[in-house]
């Protein structure tokens, strides 16, 4: 969350400075931010909790993995103090140097009192990790971040820095230091992995091996912070220059994203007309749509509406406890294809990107990375934009309000899309790359706005389709459905006391189809949670409490199927199943249970011709 101190001080001045006004009334104004210091007293030689984020395991070849411990650190008082650095350098007695897959390891211990605090973790200045921690309890916790690194394979083979941001505040009261060690694994392919392919059928990275390239598009060391950028407002453009080869064929930027201090919770910030209204200070507004644009060379030429991710002390901290929110340990990064505007940056020369977020309240931390596949049969390749349709947003909002109660439904569509060729040893390759976002948010306000819902539905479809003249190379779609909902119920209990009830479900849904030479790949995720909680807040202490969460996550993949269904309440885990059986796919539009929108294309995606990359093949 990072709730560094000036926001922590920002809290306490506003409950200071306008106790008698208006939005005395909005608890809201607590910004869905409590602190726990009740908890039911441990028992004496309790052991840690282990917390966790409910994820499918990582598909990794069956050969003996070499680690490399690359760091071990007590994050104590770190905050606006250097990254930690280590010097990492590429394995190089672990048997075969063709890795199938490589994974990185976060461990963590921590005992005492402390926020969740956001953390970055960069590899010569490209970022591999976004994750938040685990609040701690008295009696210690316990939790592991595992991530396949896979993608970042040609940067894993060379000499870099690593760099750790986790900016923690210790003192008399925050008393918990994070205790972590860092591992990297990496597994050799397996001996009859004749087809070897870094990526093996891995989506996640657009399509094929790894790029020959990542170049960071974040701030350079040294710094007193995490090498995001920081986004403060709607206005404010935060760019990197670089230069790419100009034997480029392919590129990619994935984009780092998390939000913040005022727009930590900005998908239920309130619309500035109801503000205005009713003359409401220190509250949060620009409503509850966010964008974050992407721009080259001032060109807008990507977008990401981000999930809502709840970092673990959010919106009612006894809901995170040992499960944490959908995307805290791991928040996603989000992968938008720029091979169409490559032709423009095959000069030699200098180019901008620019990040920047609509209605954006401080903070926002962004970067990305930009992926860059190379051609190795000739040092010039050449390409050229042909089209760009990028219509502006379309907003909606249609409110209807008396003093602070109402209903608000905020409406949001756009698609934006880039067509253009690049000639290199594999042929004049047209690529189109398209995405389409609808958005919407529904708020109703009661009982003089201490009763909040709120229920948010981004959709999100990526297309990307590679041809040559005379045949289809490759197409990838992804269709994403992140969806939000919230009813949030505040009592006053007078003597500055008041009572919160919270039901909540937060999903995160994808389906991916690939198709290539590798063939057709299909899989699907439905991850969802359910929490319900009560507490008792004093100021912005939560003094007692109880939080439930339910949770199930279904992946049918090409190669495996992952199935968990497990519930906690007060800490404790009621039940817990996994299964690897794969759900019956259904080819059919009902068949994923959750309405239309999982629908599976009727048509299949074409096969694309036999085409050999230099690296595997793209
Ligand atoms: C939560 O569990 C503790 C024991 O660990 C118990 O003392 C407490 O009463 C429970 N709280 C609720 C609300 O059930
Ligand atoms: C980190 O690794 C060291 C050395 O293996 C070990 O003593 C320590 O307990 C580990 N700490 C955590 C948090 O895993
Ligand atoms: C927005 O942020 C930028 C960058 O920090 C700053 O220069 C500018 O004054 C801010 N604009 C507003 C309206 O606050
Ligand atoms: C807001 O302030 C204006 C001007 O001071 C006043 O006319 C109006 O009644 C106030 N509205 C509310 C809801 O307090
Ligand atoms: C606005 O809300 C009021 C009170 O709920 C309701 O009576 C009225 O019909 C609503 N108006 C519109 C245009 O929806
Ligand atoms: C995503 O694609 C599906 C299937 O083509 C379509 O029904 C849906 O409207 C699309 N969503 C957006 C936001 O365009
Ligand atoms: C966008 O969402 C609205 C309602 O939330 C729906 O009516 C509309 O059909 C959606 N559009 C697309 C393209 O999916
Ligand atoms: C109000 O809070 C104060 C300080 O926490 C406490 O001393 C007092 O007894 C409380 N009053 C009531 C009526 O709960
Ligand atoms: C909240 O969840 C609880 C437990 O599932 C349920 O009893 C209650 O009706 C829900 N309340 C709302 C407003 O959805
Ligand atoms: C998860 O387990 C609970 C408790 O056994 C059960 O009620 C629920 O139906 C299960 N959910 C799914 C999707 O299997």
């Amino acid at each position: 969350m990072a709730f560094p101190l000036f926001s922590l001080l920002l809290l306490f001045s506003l409950s200071l400075q306008q106790p008698l006004s208006s939005s005395a009334n909005l608890h809201r104004t607590t910004l869905f931010r409590t602190e726990l210091i009740s908890e039911p007293k441990p028992l004496i030689n309790t052991p840690p909790t282990t917390y966790f984020e409910v994820t499918k395991p990582i598909e990794v070849p069956k050969t003996k993995p070499c680690s490399y411990h690359i760091l071990q650190h007590y994050f104590g008082y770190t905050y606006e103090k250097p990254p930690v650095l280590a010097n990492y350098t590429p394995p190089s007695n672990c048997g075969s140097q063709n890795f199938g897959k490589i994974v990185f390891e976060w461990k963590a211990t921590c005992k005492g009192r402390q926020f969740d605090r956001i953390f970055g973790v960069w590899l010569g200045g490209v970022e591999i990790l976004r994750s938040c921690t685990a609040e701690p309890r008295a009696t210690g916790i316990v939790w592991t971040v595992q991530k396949d690194i896979t993608r970042y394979y040609s940067l894993l083979m060379t000499h870099q820095t690593l760099a750790v941001y986790l900016g923690n505040l210790i003192d008399n009261t925050y008393t918990g230091v994070y205790h972590v060690n860092i591992t990297i694994y990496f597994y050799p392919v397996e001996e009859h992995g004749s087809h070897y392919k870094p990526n093996l059928g891995n989506l996640d990275s657009g399509y094929g091996s790894g790029a020959d390239l990542i170049l960071p598009i974040s701030r350079n060391l040294p710094l007193n912070d995490g090498l995001w950028f920081k986004i403060l407002n709607s206005t404010d453009t935060e760019s990197k220059e670089f230069k790419i080869p100009q034997n480029a064929y392919r590129a990619v930027l994935e984009v780092y994203v998390s939000f913040h201090e005022n727009d930590e919770f900005w998908y239920g910030n309130y619309p500035n007309e109801y503000i205005a209204a009713n003359n409401l200070t220190g509250v949060l507004g620009n409503g509850p749509f966010r964008e974050v644009v992407v721009s080259l060379d001032g060109r807008v030429v990507g977008a990401v509406w981000p999930f809502t991710v709840i970092y673990t002390g959010g919106i009612n901290p006894l809901l995170w406890r040992p499960i944490t929110g959908i995307g805290s340990f791991d928040l996603p990064s989000y992968d938008i294809e720029i091979t169409p505007l490559l032709g423009t940056m095959l000069d030699g020369k200098t180019h901008k990107i620019g990040l920047s977020v609509a209605n954006a309240l401080n903070v926002w931390y962004i970067d990305a990375n930009l992926h860059i596949w190379l051609d190795r049969k000739s040092d010039k390749t050449e390409g050229q934009l042909l089209s760009q349709s990028m219509l502006p947003l379309v907003v909606s909002l249609v409110s209807n309000f008396t003093g602070l109660d109402g209903k608000f439904v905020t409406s949001v569509s756009r698609t934006l899309s880039s067509t253009g060729w690049v000639k290199s040893s594999h042929g004049k390759i047209t690529t189109k790359s398209t995405q389409e976002f609808n958005y919407s948010n529904f708020m109703v306000m009661e009982n003089d706005g201490n009763l909040q819902i709120i229920n948010q539905v981004i959709d999100y479809n990526d297309s990307v389709y590679a041809t040559t003249p005379s045949s289809s190379v490759r197409s990838i779609k992804s269709y994403k459905r992140f969806s939000f909902y919230m009813h949030s119920d505040d009592v006053d209990q007078g003597n500055e006391t008041y009572s919160s009830l919270i039901n909540l479900t937060l999903g995160f849904n994808e389906k991916k189809i690939g198709a290539s030479d590798d063939g057709l790949s299909v899989s699907s995720l439905k991850n969802l949670q359910n929490g319900q909680g009560y507490m008792l807040v004093k100021g912005n202490l939560v003094v007692s409490g109880l939080g439930s969460t339910q949770q199930t996550y279904r992946y049918n993949g090409d190669k495996f199927c992952y199935f968990r269904n497990v519930s906690s309440s007060n800490y404790t885990i009621l039940y817990d199943k996994m299964s690897n059986t794969c759900a019956k796919r259904k080819w059919s539009h009902s068949g994923f249970g959750l309405g239309k929108w999982w629908f599976f294309p009727t048509r299949r995606p074409f096969l694309a011709p036999v085409f050999h990359g230099n690296k595997g093949g793209i």
